[in-house]
């Protein structure tokens, strides 16, 4: 069996002292295989960032033990960290995060510049994701000449370009309107189709009923982990439901 992408063991992440401690994640144990689409919902306050920020590599647990693709983050040091998190994770928010005076194309090449991949090679492979987010058209476009929908696409773009074994989003759906959405919900559908492996955050029983598994969160631990049923197409593996 090939190793997760994913392995939390006992993560918790605790803020203050005393009176004001916080348990934002508390005893978390999660493990997430390679090709699965998993949705994490939850109140606001569940601690469903501050999980994302611990996968991400943004963040350090107070506790615990988390394996990426079969690396022990926490027995990095910063800048292996970094690097480790720019080449095993594509990240996609809310806000888009584009540099708002550089072309789509340039947008995307950034995270393999910081990578050191040379520059012919950056170039091509941001078309290539460019394209395959259905935006070839768009690749000398500055982010503010493009949709909403379209810029989250740029951001997909930036975060696959670098083959990342995880995509991770926090809300990305968050600021696009319905038909935006469902642009970007197609997207995922067939990059997860094609073998990538989504963790994405949100708050619509929408977004969540394209992944193939939710979590819901609650005060800092799963409240409860379920696999959907196969709709479209099927499941690598067939299991029975529940
Ligand atoms: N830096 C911090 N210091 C102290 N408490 C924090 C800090 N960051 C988060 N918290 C607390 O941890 C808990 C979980 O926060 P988190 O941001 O993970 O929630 P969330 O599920 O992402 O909420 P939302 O849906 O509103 O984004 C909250 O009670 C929050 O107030
Ligand atoms: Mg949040």
């Amino acid at each position: 069996m090939a190793r997760p992408v994913i392995e939390l063991r006992g993560v918790a992440k605790l803020y203050g002292t005393g009176e004001s401690l916080v348990r934002a994640v508390d005893g978390v144990d999660l493990v997430v295989e390679r090709g699965d689409y998993v949705a994490v919902m939850g109140a606001s306050g569940s601690g469903k960032s501050t999980l994302m920020n611990i996968i991400g590599c943004l963040d350090a647990p107070s506790r615990g033990r988390y394996l990426l693709d079969g690396v022990d983050v926490r027995r990095l040091d910063e800048r292996r960290q970094a690097i480790i998190r720019n080449r095993k994770i594509g990240f996609v928010f809310q806000s888009f995060n584009l540099i708002p005076r550089t072309t789509a194309t340039r947008n995307v090449e950034l995270p393999m510049a910081y990578a050191r991949v040379a520059a012919a090679e950056r170039r091509q492979r941001a078309l290539a994701a460019l394209a395959q987010v259905g935006l070839s058209d768009r690749a000398g476009h500055l982010p503010s000449q493009l949709s909403g929908g379209q810029q989250q696409r740029v951001a997909i773009a930036r975060a696959i370009a670098t083959d990342p074994v995880l995509l991770l989003a926090d809300e990305p759906t968050g600021a696009l309107d319905s038909r935006s959405t469902d642009e970007v919900l197609a997207l995922f559908d067939r990059l997860n189709a094609a073998g990538r492996t989504l963790v994405v955050i949100t708050h619509e029983e929408e977004v969540a009923a394209h992944a193939k598994r939710v979590l819901r969160m609650q005060d800092g631990t799963v409240r409860s982990d379920r696999r959907a049923a196969a709709v479209a197409g099927p499941p690598p593996v067939l299991r029975a439901a529940g």
